[in-house]
């Protein structure tokens, strides 16, 4: 591509085990203020290529940077400093803390006084969380969980957001207000890169998106090239329901 990406991810082989690789020389890249997903079957490595990129996977083969800076086997606490925050699918926020301090130790790394006003932006951000700033994080709705999530990686000011199915367990109407927001935190200069099972939704908010099979690049292109790919929408695309789009689907 023609400027340089803001996240490269080139030829990355990564896993839980010695020789045992789960992502087997993927390779992707993120412009600055892009939309990116990352789509494929149950098992494809997705988490796993996220999760090696935010430095909570060791990374065998391969070249990551952000910014143009080599962060391939950095620990995932500096990627936070750097400027890449990362929301995991599940235990993304502590359950017991109030909402505010959830915030509050999210941005831990920012000075006492600028804390207080990323806070009062994230909850201009996102008004169902102020009015609810003294409640435990576990009451709130799932919806509600996921805009905290976000939120607290926001607390960084990343240049690069990264989330692993921030749509899982929602209904269909929350499943849009999640992706309205990352359309509206976009907006704001931040970049996105996401892995979801809802592959529909994530394609229409998203700029380009890759198909993961295996651990390998298996399709890449525009959002709506892939989403209007019959092959594509057969193989990838074609299920609805409870379960996701791509629950079982064989690669
Ligand atoms: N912590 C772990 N330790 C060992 N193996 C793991 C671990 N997490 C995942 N795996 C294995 O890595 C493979 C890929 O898992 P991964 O979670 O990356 O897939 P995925 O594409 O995100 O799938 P899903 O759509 O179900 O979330 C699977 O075979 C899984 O069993
Ligand atoms: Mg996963």
């Amino acid at each position: 591509m023609s400027v340089s990406p803001v996240l490269l991810a080139e030829d990355v082989e990564a896993g839980y085990e010695p020789g045992l690789p789960i992502v087997k020389g993927a390779s992707i890249h993120v412009g600055r203020g892009e939309i990116v997903v990352v789509l494929g079957p149950n098992g494809a490595g997705k988490s796993t290529l996220i999760k090696a990129i935010a430095g909570l996977v060791p990374v065998s083969r391969g070249h990551i940077a952000l910014n143009g800076e080599a962060i391939t086997h950095r620990p995932a606490h500096l990627m936070v400093r750097l400027g890449l925050a990362f929301v995991p699918q599940t235990e993304n926020i502590f359950a017991t803390m109030t909402i505010e301090e959830n915030l509050q130790l999210a941005g831990h790394v920012a000075p006492a006084a600028e804390r207080t006003s990323r806070i009062e932006a994230m909850f201009a951000l996102f008004p169902d969380l102020a009015n609810r700033r003294r409640l435990a994080a576990g009451r709130l709705s799932g919806g509600q969980r996921q805009m905290l999530a976000v939120a607290r990686a926001l607390m960084i000011e990343p240049s690069v957001l990264m989330l692993d199915e921030p749509s899982a367990g929602l209904s269909p109407k929350l499943v849009g207000e999640v992706f309205a927001k990352l359309a509206e935190i976009r907006k704001t200069g931040v970049t996105i890169l996401l892995v979801e099972q809802n592959a529909r939704a994530a394609l229409a908010i998203a700029d380009r998106a890759y198909i993961l099979a295996d651990g390998r690049n298996r399709h890449e292109g525009s959002a709506a090239a892939l989403a209007a790919d019959p092959d594509i929408a057969a193989h990838y695309l074609g299920l609805g329901g409870a379960d996701g789009p791509m629950r079982g689907i064989a690669p």
